[in-house]
């Protein structure tokens, strides 16, 4: 019991509640990644494309794990200034991003400073090229990791060969 409230404490914290939200993607959940679908499935909420960003700060972007999963650690100031994209999403997205992406245990989500790159031309919200946006993100508070090779953009099928693997523990759905 005691514990519960606890880790709803935590939870809260880590993975902070927001009505819509935006979320700065930068590794399997990009367009034409792995798992990009699971962004386009309704059943998990909403999620609409704003544009392409970069982070204003480097970061290191390593693909780590025998499951070669792309993490930004949350180091600023080493690596590169890191390529994504940036959605708008709902409260019930939100929610199965946080259970997608383990959070609080595998990433914590945390909010990170952006330049926009090519917005989506039209829509009255779309942020303008160059404007400086916040946006949650997924990454990691890992200090002890050795940085053998950070990326600028996250490629899973990059000819740096390191093929993604869905862990057992993240649902195929
Ligand atoms: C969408 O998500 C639901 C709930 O997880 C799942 O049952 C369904 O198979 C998914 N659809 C696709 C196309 O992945
Ligand atoms: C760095 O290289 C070592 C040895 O090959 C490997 O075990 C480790 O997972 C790598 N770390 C990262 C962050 O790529």
């Amino acid at each position: 019991m005691k514990g519960s409230i606890v880790l709803t404490l935590i939870v809260s914290v880590v993975c902070p509640v927001a009505h819509m939200a935006r979320v700065f993607v930068y590794g399997t959940l990009k367009k034409g990644q792995p798992n990009y679908f699971r962004m386009e499935n309704t059943s998990h909420g909403q999620a609409e494309f704003l544009t392409r960003a970069r982070t204003v700060e480097p970061y290191p972007l390593v693909i780590a794990t025998k499951y070669n999963i792309p993490f930004l650690l949350n180091r600023p100031g080493t690596g590169q200034r890191v390529l994504g994209e940036i959605y708008r999403v709902d409260q019930k997205m939100l929610d199965f991003l946080d259970r997608f992406e383990g959070c609080p245990e595998r990433y914590q989500r945390t909010e990170i400073k952006l330049e926009v790159q090519d917005g989506d031309d039209g829509g009255e919200n779309t942020p303008k090229p160059g404007s400086i946006e916040e946006a949650f993100v997924y990454s990691k508070h890992e200090p002890e990791w050795p940085l053998n090779q950070t990326y600028e953009s996250y490629d899973a099928y990059g000819d740096h060969g390191l093929t993604y693997v869905l862990p057992e523990d993240r649902s195929p759905e």
